[in-house]
């Protein structure tokens, strides 16, 4: 027994940043933004909080599923942070929809939604949960220097949501970490420390060393995916959709051609949204299933990668 998904959702800041917007602010082009990374625009907050998408996001993943919030056994947040360190995010979630089901929040960056399936999967074996609730939310706009060209245009605001019950849905999943924080940080907020006259004050923007974490992105996505793929006995050929995390179309292109995918397979939506870390994949999902194109039996290959720096892929049976 693991899970199903039985709905899904998404949400996004109304305003839409496109490249030219962004080469008002930065010295940049639109030209070197879509041949570098496939982004043309991307969502960005204009007051929406985080507790606002997530909230969107769950409420319409809760309708299409015909799930009440009271029927919820667990409620997932993911995201690098919410709008507090404490309460968590799903907690704020949990305050807007109601009930009172256990709610806590899950980091592990851009692989957060597929790390937040793997947890789900065990309340399901165990018997603890027939209803989980997984919100992937975030806001990479307050964790980006926006006179930074090299990072500020690649992020985006948005969040996905997916509405767990019993099933066979997940046919295997895997995970990994390997701890570095030089390819990928965004450093804690520190505050002055009268003790500690010395402290460097740290803004909490991205750094990263990006050819590092592109070369890191194709080998580990390729490498997990095939992990699933020999765990199923399944071929790229039995899969309706590809649905990898969202960070620059090269890094899908690459891991797309070297597993086999047709581009008619490999879902992505990276020109409209750039990349929104962990909500990229459930954002994706619930596009493809609003617009038909997935169904229920269909196959589907989801992987991601991000900070941490972590990575995973799984099978599902949608
Ligand atoms: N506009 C114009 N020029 C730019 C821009 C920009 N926005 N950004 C960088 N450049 C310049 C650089 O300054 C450099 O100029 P130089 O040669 O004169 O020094 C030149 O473009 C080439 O820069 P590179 O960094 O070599 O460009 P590259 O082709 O490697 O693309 C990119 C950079 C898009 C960041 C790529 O490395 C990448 O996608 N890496 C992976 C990013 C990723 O997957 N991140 C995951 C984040 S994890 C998570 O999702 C939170």
């Amino acid at each position: 027994m693991s899970f199903q998904m039985m709905g899904l959702g998404h949400s996004t800041p109304a305003l839409s940043v496109s490249n030219e917007d962004l080469a008002k602010i930065v010295d940049t082009s639109d030209e070197w933004i879509r041949s570098r990374t496939g982004i043309g625009s991307r969502h960005i907050s204009q007051g929406e909080t985080m507790t606002d998408l997530a909230t969107a996001a769950a409420r319409s993943a809760l309708e299409r599923a015909g799930v009440g919030v009271e029927e919820l056994d667990y409620r997932i947040c993911t995201t690098g942070q919410g709008d507090y360190i404490t309460p968590s995010l799903a907690c704020l979630v949990q305050q807007r929809l109601g009930a009172s089901c256990p709610a806590f929040d899950l980091n592990a960056a851009c692989t957060g939604f597929l790390y937040a399936l793997d947890v789900a999967e065990g309340y399901f074996k165990s018997g603890k949960a027939r209803r989980v609730l997984v919100v992937a939310a975030e806001m990479m706009s307050r964790h980006v220097d926006w006179s930074d060209r090299a990072t500020c245009v690649l992020f985006g605001d948005g969040a996905g949501a997916a509405v767990l019950g019993p099933g066979d849905g997940l046919r295997a999943i895997t995970l990994t970490a390997r701890g570095a924080a030089e390819p990928l940080n965004i450093p804690a907020a520190s505050n002055r420390n009268p003790y500690y006259p010395g402290e460097e004050v740290r803004t909490p923007v991205v750094a990263m060393q990006g050819g590092e974490v592109f070369k890191f992105a194709v080998t580990q996505m390729v490498a997990d995916c095939r992990r699933v793929m020999e765990e199923t006995g399944l071929t790229a050929t039995d899969f309706v959709r590809f649905v990898p995390h969202q960070a620059n179309a090269r890094i899908i292109q690459a891991a797309m051609k070297n597993l086999g995918f047709t581009e008619e397979q490999t879902a992505m939506n990276i020109e409209r949204y750039g990349n929104t870390s962990s909500a990229t994949v459930p954002i994706l999902l619930s596009e493809l299933a609003e617009a038909g194109e997935i169904k229920r039996g269909d196959l589907l290959l989801l992987a991601a990668m991000g900070g941490g720096l972590t990575s995973g892929a799984c099978v599902i049976k949608y």
